[in-house]
């Protein structure tokens, strides 16, 4: 009993210094110290985008170091991993956006926020060009910022290979604006289906839903939409029952092509009994406001053009440059043999110029364009800049040392200054040992529908390949650990828990 009675003391403490820890942390977050005012003799760190390269980079920059900016269209992070799971409602969006200010007001030197797009970077100049393409306008809307140094993380837009249609009638999955329009379009097509007196044609082809794009995008988005199907649509609208159906479309021989073959295999399995269908070897070449128009290769080698009607299209076959990287590129002569982003060196130097870094979707360096490598770039570039900062500093202190050691006189005071000297140099070399960057690839995990995921996971010196149930919740886990902050996570947690609950909202808007 005495035991009893102790443990239950300890947990009750346990849990109340846990509600205190967690009440503080709330308090800290709502109520952010002063900060210290911009220094003229600073330098000018302009940042472009607020996606995940540049986002990681300001989280871990000392801010005080540098008079910084941010330019960017969107005053948030997006959390683009569960981003699919917005088109069906299981998660709001809300949900996996932070708004930048809140992190940025934290820091301890002001970060200076404009909400605007850059059109257009002036290298030789040092400036960038902004515009403020929100609704409201004041009376300026375009103005120029100078830097000192750049980094550009603008990210990438959607590829559509120049196909005729795609932009017109196709959705795109990769802003928050997209899930939303997506969510809208399976609710309207639903809705149209089931009009009286609907034509059986259109009822089926407005409950064809195709998705474009074998890769991670379309598969982790048609698995999502086939959930909402089996979990809700089905349920609450059984007229649709026998006519909707979801279309992977894929022009290479597979789905997930950076996957292993046993995993590409398992996926092609699972969507066989979700009844997805995958139409692989098969391109889109046009698209009009009712049908997709393919060329699909048979096992005899021939090709056939067919035309596909739709109700709801999802575009996903992956990334362009944006006109502002391809505008830098043309203007620096080093770059022009590259095609798909800005070429950097090892240390994310913007080949060609001594001041401008890249990280993200718009650089090239060798690796696939996705969150965790723009993370690692990010976070990379704030350690260089810290340790870039903390060198100046040093030089300048040994530089004011040099002089006081040549104006003292002979014996102590000399001697002195010698060994601090001495020991300023030997931190100087330990600041400037910064190797180029490394990327370390922690594995590939995409969500398949019905509960199951598939990862290849590096362990040790090795990789994992799984797929499945227990796979999924790895994978729900992982991404729940890295949602951007202790507010997302809980309404992320909130969203699954009502969406087990409740059921996906079905209502239109
Ligand atoms: P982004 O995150 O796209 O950010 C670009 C930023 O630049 C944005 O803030 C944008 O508003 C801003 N910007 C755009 N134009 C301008 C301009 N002219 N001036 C200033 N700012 C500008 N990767 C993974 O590793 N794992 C995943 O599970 C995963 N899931 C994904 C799911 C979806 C649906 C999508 C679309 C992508 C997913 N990715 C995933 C890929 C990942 O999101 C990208 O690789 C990552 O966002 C790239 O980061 P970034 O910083 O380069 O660009
Ligand atoms: P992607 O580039 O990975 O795949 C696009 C697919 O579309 C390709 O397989 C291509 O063959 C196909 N395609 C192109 N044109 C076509 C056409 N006309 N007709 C039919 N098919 C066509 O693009 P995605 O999925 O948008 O991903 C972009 C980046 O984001 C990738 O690097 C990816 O790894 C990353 N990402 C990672 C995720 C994850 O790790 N879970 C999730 C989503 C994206």
């Amino acid at each position: 009993f005495r035991f009893l009675r102790w443990s239950w003391r300890v947990t009750y403490l346990s849990a109340i210094a846990g509600t205190l820890w967690f009440s503080y942390g709330v308090y800290q977050a709502r109520n952010p110290n002063e900060q210290m005012e911009p220094d003229p003799k600073k330098k000018t760190l302009v940042v472009l985008g607020t996606g995940w390269g540049s986002v990681s980079l300001l989280k871990k920059l000392d801010t005080e170091n540098y008079n910084v900016i941010v330019v960017s269209p969107r005053n948030y992070f997006l959390f683009t991993p569960l981003l699919p799971s917005c088109t069906t409602g299981l998660i709001e969006h809300r949900s996996i956006m932070e708004p930048v200010r809140n992190f940025l007001r934290h820091k301890k030197a002001v970060v200076k926020f404009y909400e605007a797009e850059c059109t257009k970077i002036d290298a030789d100049k040092k400036v960038v060009y902004i515009t403020d393409e929100s609704e409201i306008k004041g009376t300026v809307n375009t103005t120029e910022v100078p830097f000192d140094m750049l980094v550009v993380g603008v990210g990438a837009e959607n590829a559509t290979f120049g196909i005729p249609g795609v932009r017109e009638h196709g959705l795109f999955l990769k802003e928050v604006g997209d899930a939303q329009a997506i969510r809208k379009r399976i609710m309207d097509c639903c809705e149209t289906a089931t009009f009286k007196d609907q034509d059986p044609d259109e009822v089926k082809r407005l409950l064809h839903m195709v998705v474009v794009g074998g890769g991670p995008t379309g598969v982790e988005f048609a698995g999502e939409l086939q959930d909402f199907f089996e979990g809700d649509l089905k349920k609450w609208i059984p007229d649709i029952k026998t006519n909707f159906h979801v279309t992977l479309v894929e022009a290479l021989p597979n789905v997930l092509p950076m996957f292993s073959k046993q995993l590409i295999d398992y996926t092609e399995r699972t969507f066989k009994e979700e009844t997805i269908t995958i139409r692989t070897k098969t391109m889109v070449k046009r698209v009009t406001e009712k049908f997709i128009e393919a060329e699909s290769t048979g096992p005899d080698g021939k090709k056939v053009v067919e035309q596909i009607p739709y109700g709801l299209l999802v575009w996903a076959t992956g990334n362009a440059l944006r006109p502002v990287v391809k505008d830098l590129m043309m203007s620096i002569p080093a770059q022009k043999d590259s095609r798909r982003g800005l070429a950097v060196n090892e240390y994310l130097v913007v080949k060609g110029t001594e001041n401008i870094w890249a990280v993200g979707d718009c650089a090239v360096a060798n690796y696939a364009p996705t969150a965790q490598v723009a993370a690692q770039e990010g976070a990379f570039l704030a350690r260089l800049f810290n340790q870039m900062a903390k060198t100046e500093e040093i030089e300048t202190e040994l530089k004011s040392l040099s002089d006081q050691q040549e104006k003292a006189a002979n014996g102590g005071p000399r001697d002195a200054i010698f060994s601090e000297i001495k020991e300023l140099q030997k931190r100087l070399r330990r600041v400037k040992q910064m190797g180029p960057f490394e990327y370390s690839h922690q594995g590939s995990l995409a969500y398949i529908g019905s509960e199951k995921a598939v990862a290849d996971v590096s362990w040790l010196t090795g990789n994992i390949a799984s797929g499945g149930t227990l796979t999924y919740f790895f994978w729900r886990s992982a991404y729940l650990s890295m949602v951007f902050s202790t507010r997302n996570k809980v309404l992320v947690i909130t969203d699954w828990i009502k969406a087990k609950m409740f059921g996906r909202d079905t209502s239109r808007e």
